[in-house]
């Protein structure tokens, strides 16, 4: 079984790829995506609560800077889609 782990999943491009990968590519297969998300001004739970509420998908709250959480994720993970960003309109 694969296993996606998806930084950043509460935001635009993120939140069109799970949906991707659940709805379309592996349908009706059995693979694991785990959402990492921080939840910042960008991110927004509410897009992605049909694909979290999924019970192929796991959300997880937290950081991807946080070495101690992303190396035990990373443990199960085959596949990473790192779409994390921090961005400033000056
Ligand atoms: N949107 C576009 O048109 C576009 C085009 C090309 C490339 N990209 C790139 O794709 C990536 C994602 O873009 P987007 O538009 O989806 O961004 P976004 O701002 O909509 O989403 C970013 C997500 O990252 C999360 N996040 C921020 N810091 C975090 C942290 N430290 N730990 C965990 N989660 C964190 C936020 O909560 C948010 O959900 C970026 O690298 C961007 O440069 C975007």
């Amino acid at each position: 079984m694969k296993t996606y782990l998806v930084t950043g999943a509460a935001g635009f491009i993120g939140a069109n790829y799970i949906k991707y990968l659940l709805e379309k590519k592996y349908q009706n297969d059995d693979i694991k995506v785990i959402v990492l998300d921080l939840l910042t001004y960008a991110g927004n739970l509410g897009t992605i609560k049909n694909d979290i509420d999924d019970k192929r998908c796991v959300f997880v709250r937290g950081d991807i800077r946080d070495r101690d959480l992303v190396n035990g994720l990373f443990a199960t993970t085959t596949l990473i889609m790192w779409l994390t960003s921090l961005q400033k309109v000056m």
